[in-house]
């Protein structure tokens, strides 16, 4: 369906047409006066020094010409030569019960359909998750979301960091704790056993433990870097400890992915390409760009137009050892391979942003990725506590994302505990249930509503609060909709035979607008990947509907076909917020 904006714009550039002016001039916009009027149009402005006339004359007879529109109540020209422009309410009203006829209201989806791969989440198996890879499996998803309603297939690959040196010195720690266990036997030829000889939890205890020690103890950390080096060389018992450190925390992270909402549809990592890198190292090699400096290999990256150092990517160290580049390269060649995307994001924090223009002029100029599949960066802020510094726990060390979600979650649930105000009490069931809907929103929001790239302080007393900018507020708006139409329905009303009219005032006017600004919203949404924009979308909603909520009388309203109408004025706020914070990834409870 066409946006309302280029609706009215069209509607502007038939009357300059028939006033005898370049249609081209009749472009409409927001008013940035809106105590004065809806929309507004400058292009008697620009038209003046082309026609040889004062501005206001050409608005003049623009406006002449508006008179028995279909789309405008009023166009005043104003001087200087301003076109200021009231909509009909009727086509408002119009314009939003079509959009609920049309799938997605009216969002016209891209015409080409993508196939499009997004890197995202990033987590260090066998460390725990910590506030850091908040932003990544949040901002990811959402993207993942928004695309996919876009009509684009879309894969979420979560490129676990498995590899590297965290898991030879869980091994050798292990290992100095076991040395009688049968990994370490290098004679044993049997099966090894199908049970994990660890719990999560001391998993957990061995990685700090290993890694303080490997900083304070140079001959501890070479010992976990042989480690490294022989589960990376296949020895057998490496491996298969490797198997069961994988197991034990891929689980833990598929448990805490879960509680965000967020899932993958590849459980990739760094490992999972391991054995494309020598014939990748060999390719690269063989096609001249790669070439042996100071002992290490690498490719040159850098470009005429750079204004800034980019340095050689490095593909393996002096000691033949791959690194992190090596990964990502391999992952590059291995998704061209399989799935041919048309796209690869990256939602990765922001301080990775010079490596990733490595590593993708890298992929470009070895040939890894294909000239026509775009690369895109999206680097994300740091979340901040209060005192703008990384957000830490109270005591200063790095904040695990359970134990924040669980903070999150007990002020929301004490605060519905003390909101009890419904006569019917929730059971306890529904309490908990209600309260991790809300905490999620909390959470989900706080992050979404700022631009990506931006680093934002979280604030759980803000984040939390039923009022303001903030998740629990939409979804405390979208109760109170809930809410009323249940009366309305108690009150023996068929809520599925209500019926919009054409407004009544201002507010449900303002409403309307607002709702008929969701396809715009979308489209930009999509094209910038921002999920930001359908937040501040919905704030709007909610704000609107708020006033429209406080101004009128709805159930006690005795005239049948405004009753009627505001009530489905209330559906379809309530169907686009469902709609919307679907794609942010929470929901709405029935009540809070
Ligand atoms: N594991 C990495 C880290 O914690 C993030 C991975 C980001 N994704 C990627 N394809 N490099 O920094």
């Amino acid at each position: 369906m066409e946006k309302l904006l280029d609706c009215i714009s069209e509607e502007m550039q038939k009357a300059f047409e028939k006033a005898g002016y370049n249609p081209d001039l009749g472009k409409v916009t927001v008013s940035n006066r809106p105590d004065l009027c809806e929309y507004q149009c400058n292009g008697a402005m620009a038209g003046a020094k082309q026609y040889h006339c004062a501005p206001i004359q050409i608005a003049q007879k623009v406006a002449e010409q508006c008179s028995d529109s279909s789309v405008f109540e009023k166009v005043e020209a104003v001087a200087p030569g301003f076109l200021n422009i009231t909509l009909r309410g009727e086509f408002v009203k119009d314009y939003v019960v079509t959009m609920t006829k049309e799938p997605k209201f009216g969002y016209a989806t891209p015409e080409k359909q993508e196939k499009i791969i997004i890197d995202y989440g990033g987590p260090n198996v066998a460390k725990p998750l910590h506030v850091g890879h908040l932003r990544s499996a949040i901002i990811g998803q959402s993207i993942k979301r928004i695309l996919r309603y876009a009509g684009h297939e879309v894969i979420g690959d979560i490129h676990m960091g498995d590899w590297g040196l965290q898991m030879g010195l869980i091994i050798n720690e292990f290992g100095i704790r076991h040395p009688e266990s049968v990994y370490f036997d290098e004679s044993y030829t049997g099966e090894y056993p199908a049970e994990a000889p660890f719990e999560l939890s001391e998993l957990e205890e061995i990685y700090p433990f290993a890694s303080a020690k490997s900083k304070e103890d140079p001959e501890y950390k070479e010992k976990a870097m042989e480690a490294t080096a022989k589960l990376q060389s296949g020895v057998r018992g490496y491996r298969a400890l490797w198997h069961h450190i994988m197991n034990v925390s891929v689980a833990d992270l598929k448990r805490n992915y879960e509680n965000l909402n967020v899932d993958f549809e590849r459980w990739n990592g760094e490992s999972s390409v391991h054995d494309v890198i020598p014939g990748m190292v060999e390719d690269m090699k063989k096609g001249g760009h790669a070439y042996i400096s100071e002992g290490a290999l690498v490719v040159d990256v850098k470009e005429e137009t750079d204004t800034k150092e980019v340095p050689p990517c490095m593909i393996l160290k002096s000691d033949g050892a791959s690194l992190y580049n090596t990964t990502d390269l391999a992952t590059i060649k291995v998704r061209t391979e399989e799935d041919d995307p048309d796209e690869i994001i990256y939602v990765v924090d922001k301080r990775q942003e010079l490596y990733f223009t490595q590593v993708f002029r890298c992929a470009r100029k070895t040939g890894l990725a294909k000239d026509d599949t775009k690369l895109r960066f999206l680097g994300f802020g740091t979340m901040n506590g209060k005192d703008g510094k990384p957000f830490k726990t109270r005591s200063g060390g790095v904040m695990r994302l359970e134990y924040l979600i669980k903070d999150i979650y007990e002020e929301m649930y004490r605060k519905i505990s003390e909101n009890k105000t419904d006569d019917a009490a929730m059971s306890e069931e529904e309490a908990q249930e209600t309260a991790k809907k809300i905490a999620l929103s909390a959470i989900i929001y706080g992050d979404l509503s700022n631009q990506a790239s931006k680093d934002y302080i979280f604030d759980i007393e803000r984040f939390t609060s039923f009022e303001g900018d903030t998740g629990p507020y939409l979804l405390y708006t979208m109760v109170r909709i809930k809410s009323i139409l249940n009366k309305a329905k108690a009150s023996g009303i068929d809520v599925d035979k209500v019926c919009l009219q054409s407004a009544y005032g201002d507010a449900d006017k303002d409403l309307m607008k607002q709702m008929a600004q969701f396809g715009a919203c979308m489209e930009s949404a999509v094209a910038e990947l921002a999920p930001h924009k359908i937040c501040a979308f919905l704030y709007d909603l909610a704000n609107n509907f708020n006033h429209f909520y406080h101004e009128t009388k709805i159930l006690t309203e005795e005239d049948e076909a405004k009753k009627s109408s505001y009530l489905a004025l209330l559906k379809i706020t309530l169907s686009i917020m469902e709609e919307s914070i679907a794609l942010l990834g929470f929901e709405a409870p029935e009540r809070m």
